[in-house]
């Protein structure tokens, strides 16, 4: 790994360039990494049927082997082949949503390695929403599987630059098509038992998904990493800055707490809908959009900007705790200290 020469190639997100798709494609044709692009963030991808490819997924990332990965592929006839059974819950969740951010899990196809799944019996299957992504993906021939493209625990990426910060050296090619779109992970629905389970709250909508197929049991988190996990990768704390996050349901609670952090000459960072109304004042504000979708396509930008900073402290005010922000607050519940 170390010593792997770094490269990064500019890449137009809506009509990407065939010789640079090309390049990539034979990347992950013999083997390598090529970090991608996704409408959701990037990826760190490999040829999914290559189990020494995949174990090199794991290696970079420093990511527990028990936490399986997402395989992408570019058709619902791709994704079915790679699974053993496609219910009616899959034909019509995948004609509702893909190509978009919505992870299927169903009963692992024989060809799919031991490496991918954990070990376990099930795949996950998306496909992305992305023009770079489906053309690497149809190119290579072969579906690509890719965890977000970070050191295992770390922030999700959005840039290229974030990848390159994270991974640097590691990687044999990152494509960069500029932020992404949707700026937090997809969806993770398991249909692999006879009543679908949200494994992870993600872009794609809970009450979206119940529109097409009706009730979904939601998948209680565990609330320590040493817990047991109700399903693999499951892992509490996850998604983290490095510089320490606290999140508040109130205004006024955030406010005390800047209060006391600020008399004691801390560097803080208020994160939230609105400015504080506090008489000692943040080192930085950051507001974030009142509507889900912007909000959720700033937030790891955000984190980003703001680890750089070294500041001492991060304090958020949550969004309304509703389920329309489920996925948001279960990523920054993940992200804070304590
Ligand atoms: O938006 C996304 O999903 C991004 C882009 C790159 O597609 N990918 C992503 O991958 O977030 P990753 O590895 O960071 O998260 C994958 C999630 C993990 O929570 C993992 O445990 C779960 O999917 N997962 C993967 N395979 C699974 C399986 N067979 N059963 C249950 N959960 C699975
Ligand atoms: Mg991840």
């Amino acid at each position: 790994m170390a010593g792997r020469d770094n490269r990064m190639r500019s890449i137009d997100p809506t009509r990407p360039d065939p010789a640079t798709i090309a390049e990539a494609a034979a990347i992950i044709r013999s083997g390598g990494l090529v970090a991608l692009p996704t409408e959701t963030v990037y990826g760190l991808g490999a040829d999914a049927l290559r189990p020494a490819a995949v174990a090199e997924i794991f290696a970079v990332k420093r990511r527990p082997a028990r936490n399986p990965v997402i395989v992408h592929v570019a058709s619902q006839e791709q994704g079915q082949e790679l699974t053993t059974d496609w219910p009616a819950f899959a034909a019509l969740l995948a004609s509702a949503f893909w190509p978009g951010p919505l992870t299927l899990v169903l009963p692992r196809g024989p060809q799919i390695p031991d490496v991918v799944t954990a070990g376990g019996p099930t795949v996950a299957l998306r496909w992305p929403a992305h023009p770079v992504a489906e053309a690497l993906i149809r190119a290579a021939g072969t579906p690509i599987a890719a965890p977000s493209a970070n050191r295992s625990t770390e922030l999700s990426p959005t840039t290229a630059a974030h990848v390159h910060r994270s991974l640097g050296a590691d990687v044999d090619l990152i494509l960069d098509a500029g932020p992404t779109l949707g700026g937090l992970e997809s969806t993770v629905i398991d249909l692999s038992s006879p009543s679908p389970r949200l494994l992870r709250p993600g872009l794609l909508a809970i009450s979206d998904i119940e529109r097409v197929i009706g009730p979904v049991e939601r998948q209680v988190t565990p609330a320590r990493i040493d817990e047991v996990l109700p399903a693999p990768g499951m892992l509490s704390r996850h998604y983290a800055p490095r510089t320490p996050l606290e999140c508040f349901e109130t205004g006024d609670e955030a406010e005390l707490r800047l209060g006391s952090l600020v008399a004691q000459a801390q560097r803080v960072a208020w994160v939230g809908f609105d400015p504080p109304n506090a008489p000692l004042s943040p080192k930085v504000t950051v507001r974030l959009p009142r509507d889900v979708a912007g909000y959720s396509a700033q937030l790891y930008a955000t984190l980003h900007r703001l680890d750089e900073l070294l500041l001492d402290r991060i304090l958020l005010v949550l969004p309304p705790d509703s389920e329309d922000w489920l996925a948001v607050r279960d990523r920054l519940r993940r992200a804070s200290t304590a």
